[in-house]
């Protein structure tokens, strides 16, 4: 029967097979479920013509989100292991193919196995990092982007311009003017895959390998295992609440090359980086030559107050790189971000991106610039400051009775937990629950300097039945106190 290492789910009497998850096992919790099906299926456990529990038990059972044993659920039906026979539910194939004893397969690992288990699946309650899917304006969207994807079956075939289009540069020229005090020129805009496709050129560009970076302590874990990937030895600098201790860097590593902030909401505390750190490290890259990227992921999207203008509108001297991405303003299944590079580097990026990274389809691009141009970008911010500012609300005080000491902070709550609370142990079994809050811990580098507690954002709540998620979060945390 399938077997979870923390919890025993209810029997299903449709299956027979042996499913233990390992969650510490650096194979993904996907993975593994595949691999057990698989050989039961092969070593006859699971017969032919057997019917296999719905995604919703197997993944209650197993304590996984329904998206991952969906996915397996799909992939088996791709080997012609199971077959999916609508309504009436997945079933082993009445003939499962054989493959040779010695012939294995090599496994092949889903990207980031060992840090995000469910690609592609649904947000879950506190899940941190996605914006609010029922506050995004589906019609107005659709209708631009299907006007753009006719377009382009009209145009005559060509290479677009390897920045991104024209038109979408323009309008995040005036857009970041306006809003992030930046000056700029459409020819030191590239357009990226998201953030990290714009780290990735930079990297690219700039040659770092085997260099020094600065980075935020705690820090955005996806930026420390991508400079990790690319042999940069990432220093960590502990924030206080005006942000990055830049003192601190100046001592631990005086010859870094960059340092990468986030200096708007540090993600994850939320604190803006103060006036006098912003000069300390500007006056640092300029005297030394040495660049500065500013991670700006939420842009003005700020809940309390107004949002700081960015770093980079400071920046007299061009050192300073500035990220931004759709990701959390639109949606991150967009993949769409952008860099504006100092303009003695821009011609150098457009000849990188021309030959290595070139930006994605214009098509989406030029979508994107006319929802900019007609005003709806602007207006769906305004609204989703007001959506999250309410669930912001709501979620304050659901949580409250039970956890008198909450901090706002990005689009998320941090709720701090005593020095050594297992958060990442609770962050799992809370999946079982529907709930995916993030533990703070990960986010440290070092052990001296780590804290405890969890990461809520506040983008993800259920429009219902938010008070029973704040009962169970306390009973969890209880449970491990
Ligand atoms: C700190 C930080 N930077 C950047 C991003 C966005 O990255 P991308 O544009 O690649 O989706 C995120 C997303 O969670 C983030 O938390």
């Amino acid at each position: 029967m399938p077997r979870n290492d923390q919890k025993n789910g209810p029997s299903n009497a449709a299956v027979r097979f042996d499913l233990t998850l390992n969650r510490d096992r650096r194979s993904g919790l996907g993975e593994q479920i595949r691999t057990a099906i698989t050989q039961a299926i092969r070593e006859g456990r699971l017969a032919p013509g057997a019917r296999m529990p719905s995604c919703r038990d197997l993944a209650a059972q197993l304590g996984v989100a329904r998206g991952t044993v969906r996915n397996v659920y799909d992939m088996l039906a791709d080997s012609q292991l199971l077959v999916a026979k609508g309504a009436a539910g997945t079933f082993v194939t009445s003939h499962p193919p054989t493959v040779p004893a010695a012939a294995p397969r090599a496994a092949v690992m889903p990207p980031l196995y060992d840090m995000v288990y469910d690609f592609d699946t649904p947000a879950q309650t506190f899940q941190m990092g996605v914006p609010a899917s029922d506050a995004f304006p589906e019609k107005v969207w659709s209708r631009i982007l299907q006007r753009h994807a006719r377009a382009m079956i009209g145009r005559t075939a060509s290479y677009a311009d390897p920045r991104g289009s024209l038109a979408l540069r323009q309008e995040l020229v005036a857009y970041l003017a306006m809003t992030r005090g930046i000056n700029c020129q459409p020819g030191q805009i590239i357009l990226t895959n998201g953030y990290a496709g714009a780290l990735g050129l930079i990297c690219l560009t700039m040659g770092w390998r085997g260099q020094q970076a600065w980075l935020e302590e705690p820090g955005y874990l996806l930026a420390r295992k991508a400079l990790e990937l690319i042999e940069i030895e990432t220093v960590p600098i502990r924030v206080d609440e005006h942000g990055m201790r830049v003192a601190d860097g100046l001592i631990a590593a005086p010859n870094a090359s960059f340092a990468l902030v986030t200096a708007g909401q540090q993600s994850p505390l939320g604190m803006t980086l103060s006036l006098e750190r912003r000069s300390e490290l500007l006056q640092w890259a300029s005297a030394q030559q040495r660049w500065i990227i500013e991670d700006d992921y939420l842009g003005e999207l700020q809940l309390a107050g107004r949002a700081a203008p960015a770093l980079a509108s400071l920046d007299t001297e061009g050192r300073v790189f500035h990220i931004g991405t759709f990701s959390k303003t639109l949606s991150p299944t967009l993949r769409l971000g952008f860099v504006v590079v100092p303009l003695t580097l821009a011609t150098r990026f457009g000849d990188i991106a021309a030959t290595l990274a070139p930006a994605s389809s214009f098509v989406l691009h030029n979508a994107v610039a006319e929802f900019m141009r007609e005003g709806h970008f602007l207006r769906h911010l305004r609204r989703m400051k007001r959506v999250y500012a309410e669930r912001l609300e709501q979620m304050m005080q659901a949580l409250r009775p039970h956890f008198p000491h909450l901090q706002l902070a990005g689009l998320c709550v941090v709720l701090t937990l005593p020095d050594g609370f297992p958060d990442r142990k609770l962050a799992r079994e809370a999946l079982a629950y529907g709930l995916a809050p993030s533990p703070l811990s990960v986010w440290y580098q070092r052990d001296e300097t780590r804290r405890y507690g969890l990461l809520l954002g506040v983008t993800t709540l259920p429009r219902e039945g938010f008070e029973r998620c704040a009962q169970t979060l306390k009973w969890l945390v209880d449970k491990y106190r």
